[in-house]
């Protein structure tokens, strides 16, 4: 039975190529497909793709009804992530939290099983509070996040935990910053500043890395995590991690450049955002455990991985 992916971007196409490489026929609605940057990772030959927003319920509908579908996997967001939401939290709040409830609600009303969605390690990080330790009878028992994206994320994954009780099997992918091939805009501000950095290395111009240790993961992985939850057997647990696995230092990452790209030259960017900063990883051990994800692609293999798809590319970028 073919499963529903909304949203095409950077992680959306990956899962769209995992699905296609697994044989499937996945069906794909994106309210913009930027369909040159589709046909640079997956057979877009074989795929069903729709052009549709996930704000008007009714193109959900038409597109659940047109295939069987199994599964929904709902990547689409607002553009430009935390600093996108930050600038228009209106316009995020509506797209992140009410196209979310609209995925939910068509699942729930065609008997739709599965619906997993993109959540974001944002939850790890960007919180502030819960200084009275976990009381429910006080006010400010638990942390509350501290950007509109990152309240769009715990919000979703709240709701989600809630059509779960009646009964769609939910579950929330907190993905790292993401890293990856893309050819149009797409992701958000660590994304592109990964994609700058590659980009310049690869020309021999100054890279830029962030000034401190980031967590991160590449799209694939990401993408891997995603589809590992929409076909898992059962989902005892419902928001999983789903990053390399480790903080990487400015140091590491610098090593890392300088593996793949020996002569590169390399500058600190400056301080990174607050929350932004993680010496202390997000603990994957239930994605392992559950989902049996393993990242197989750590830094020095996302900046290969990256490199052969510029060059294969390069004419199209
Ligand atoms: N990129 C990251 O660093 C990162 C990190 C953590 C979590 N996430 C989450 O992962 C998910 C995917 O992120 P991405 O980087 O692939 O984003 P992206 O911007 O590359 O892709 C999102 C896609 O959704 C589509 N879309 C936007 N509004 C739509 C609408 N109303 N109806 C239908 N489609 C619409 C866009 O056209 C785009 O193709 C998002 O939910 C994001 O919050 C991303």
């Amino acid at each position: 039975m073919p499963v529903l992916i909304i949203g095409s971007g950077l992680v959306g196409s990956q899962i769209a190529r995992i699905l296609v490489e697994q044989g499937e026929r996945p069906i794909v609605l994106d309210q913009r497909p930027q369909r040159e940057a589709l046909a640079q990772i997956v057979d877009v030959s074989k795929i069903d793709l729709v052009e549709g927003d996930v704000l008007r319920p009714l193109t959900l509908s038409q597109a659940i009804c047109k295939g069987n579908i199994s599964a929904i996997i709902h990547t689409a967001a607002h553009p430009m992530l935390t600093l996108g939401a930050q600038r228009d939290p209106y316009a995020a709040i509506q797209l992140n939290i009410m196209g979310t409830v609209n995925v939910l609600e068509a699942a729930r009303i065609h008997g739709v099983k599965r619906v997993v969605v993109s959540s974001s390690s944002v939850l790890n990080g960007h919180m502030a509070g819960g200084e009275d330790g976990g009381d429910m009878t006080r006010e400010e028992a638990f942390p509350r996040p501290s950007t509109f994206y990152a309240a769009t994320k715990q919000a979703v994954e709240s709701i989600g935990h809630n059509y779960a009780a009646i009964g769609i099997e939910f579950a929330a992918m907190r993905y790292g910053p993401v890293a990856g091939p893309w050819g149009g805009p797409g992701g958000g501000g660590p994304t592109l500043m990964f994609r700058d950095m590659m980009d310049n290395a690869i020309a021999g111009r100054e890279a830029v890395i962030p000034s401190a240790a980031m967590e991160w993961v590449y799209s694939k992985d990401a993408a891997r995590g995603t589809v590992l939850a929409a076909q898992a057997a059962t989902l005892p647990s419902r928001v999983f991690n789903i990053t390399m696995g480790k903080a990487i230092s400015a140091e590491e990452l610098m090593a890392a450049l300088k593996e793949v790209f020996p002569a590169v030259k390399v500058r600190h960017d400056k301080p990174l955002a607050p929350g932004s900063a993680r010496s202390k990883p997000a603990e994957i051990a239930r994605a392992k455990k559950i989902l049996v994800y393993e990242p197989e692609f750590p830094m020095v293999g996302a900046m290969r991985d990256y490199l052969e798809w510029s060059r294969k590319f390069a004419k199209a970028k």
